[in-house]
């Protein structure tokens, strides 16, 4: 069969495949290659066991893998293939020389920038879909228009705004779809060609043209009005527990205003996840540079919190379990960042267990599918540390459980069984309000939420 398009993306992780996974599925007529340099990744994309866990991806890519999306390592045949090429390869926040933890790492995406000019014979349109500083696209088009082949490259910007755990339906059915680009007439060309393959499933009036700066602050920008939403409310958990208010009842109250909505509003351990504090500190960065102190100092604030909110959470723990916790076998239920997804980058969970190890404490971490991960985030402690997918046995002769993933499996446990193969007394700190407080008090225990009074039988 003849296809209509070749796609390339480079960078098969958590955005790159789900993102060509839905392509494909919706673009039949399309022929999409996924290629990366860890071969181990490509293995697992061509296995049954996928290497990322996203609710509905597996069905998809059954369906489409080996008739019209491809998983290689075969770098230089994709480029040479394809008219169109996603670059999705990470961007992490730079460990060393200038801007050391706030700036963004570009090393991957320039070295793939080089490897896309040196392999390929024919013009193409670049795609931005890492997320990447504003103004990164004129260093891309300088690279790949250095070249003295006659080809032209035209570096087009469509931000991811898919969440994990919700990815696919994300896709399928976005908000909005941004897609960015010069505004001379071959890059208005450029831009068009990446209308087309959304338009094959996205409504035309959530297709969102604009210039490519536009695009790519607005991704940015996106993930901290996000997350200042999420240290907003949490900054408001610390006052709710100092005053009687209850945090529930104050976000409902608020988000009710139509002008504020009531998504984005639980308070919560923390946010953790790829893109949140990578990109808020790399908006700072960027602040700084123009010049900007006071926007960069306003975007650090949320950053500042959420740290903080962590560690409120492990003083919490301390302060009510009689100012010690050496010795004490604590569960942690919950090590992804969010629920329904394997993902720990930035996890709360990292921070609070090692927290609670320095403080000398048995840690005992549960989850139903991060614990592959946790095991390489805590490879430093593994020896104090126990993992245990199943939570019944996580909390036997535990003093606390601390909950810090909202897996609904945690809403509907036997508490009452727990509870009696539990150290007395028993404490639950509830990182991310999804029990039934009351019912667990009724029960026994000491019962600690984020922004609520404590209910406590002491
Ligand atoms: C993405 C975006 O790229 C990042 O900018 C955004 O902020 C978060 O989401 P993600 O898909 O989550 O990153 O990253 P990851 O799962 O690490 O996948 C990146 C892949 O690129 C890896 O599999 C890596 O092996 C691959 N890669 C990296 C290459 O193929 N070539 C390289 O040169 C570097
Ligand atoms: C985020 C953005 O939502 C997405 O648009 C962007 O493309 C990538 O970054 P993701 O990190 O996958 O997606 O998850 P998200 O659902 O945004 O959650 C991020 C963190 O915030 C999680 O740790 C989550 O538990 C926390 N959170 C979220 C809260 O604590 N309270 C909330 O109300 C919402």
């Amino acid at each position: 069969m003849e296809f209509e398009k070749n796609i390339l993306c480079i960078g098969a992780g958590y955005v790159g495949g789900p993102t060509m996974a839905v392509i494909a599925a919706k673009c039949p007529r399309y022929r999409i290659q996924v290629v990366d340099i860890d071969k181990e990744r490509i293995e697992a994309w061509n296995s049954d066991h996928l290497p990322i866990f996203e609710p509905g991806l597996h069905d998809l890519v059954r369906k489409t893998r080996d008739k019209n999306l491809f998983f290689s390592s075969e770098v230089q045949r994709g480029i040479q293939d394809s008219g169109i090429i996603f670059v999705s390869v990470n961007t992490p926040t730079k460990t060393f020389g200038q801007g050391a933890g706030r700036a963004a790492d570009l090393q991957y995406w320039e070295k793939t920038a080089r490897e896309i000019l040196s392999y390929s014979k024919s013009s193409k349109t670049v795609v931005e879909k890492s997320t990447l500083p504003v103004r990164t696209a004129t260093a891309m088009e300088r690279i790949l228009n250095g070249n003295t082949r006659g080809m032209s490259f035209e570096v087009v910007s469509n931000p991811e705004f898919l969440a994990e755990g919700t990815a696919i339906q994300d896709l399928e059915n976005p908000d909005r779809v941004l897609i960015g680009s010069r505004e001379t007439p071959e890059g208005i060309k450029a831009r068009k060609e990446i209308v087309e393959i959304y338009a094959n499933w996205v409504p035309r009036e959530r297709i969102i043209e604009s210039n490519v700066w536009s695009s790519e602050l607005s991704k940015l920008a996106a993930n901290a009005f996000l997350a200042q939403r999420i240290s907003s409310i949490n900054s408001i958990s610390a006052l709710c527990e100092r005053t009687e208010a209850d945090i529930d009842e104050v976000a409902y109250a608020i988000g009710m205003d139509s002008r504020i909505g009531l998504r984005f509003l639980k308070a919560s351990v923390g946010f953790g996840g790829s893109c949140f504090k990578k990109d808020i500190l790399n908006l700072v960065y960027i602040c700084e540079n123009y010049g900007l102190e006071k926007v960069a100092r306003y975007w650090q604030a949320v950053v500042e919190i959420n740290d903080w909110q962590q560690s409120r959470f492990i003083q919490n723990m301390l302060a009510n379990m009689f100012n010690t916790v050496a010795g004490k076998r604590l569960a942690l239920f919950g090590f992804a960042f969010k629920a329904n997804t394997g993902d720990t980058r930035e996890s709360p969970a990292i921070y609070i267990a090692q927290g609670l190890i320095e403080e000398r404490a048995q840690v005992v971490l549960s989850d139903p599918k991060a614990l592959e991960n946790a095991k390489k985030d805590l490879k430093k402690f593994e020896d104090q540390i126990i993992f245990e997918a199943d939570p019944y046995r996580a909390a036997e002769g535990a003093h606390a459980i601390a909950i810090l993933t909202e897996w609904d499996l945690y809403k509907t446990l036997d508490y009452d069984r727990i509870f009696d193969s539990m150290a007395q007394p028993s404490f639950i700190f509830d990182g991310r309000n999804i029990l039934d407080h009351k019912r667990l008090f009724e029960i026994g225990f000491n019962v600690f939420a984020i922004g609520k009074s404590p209910l406590k039988h002491f």
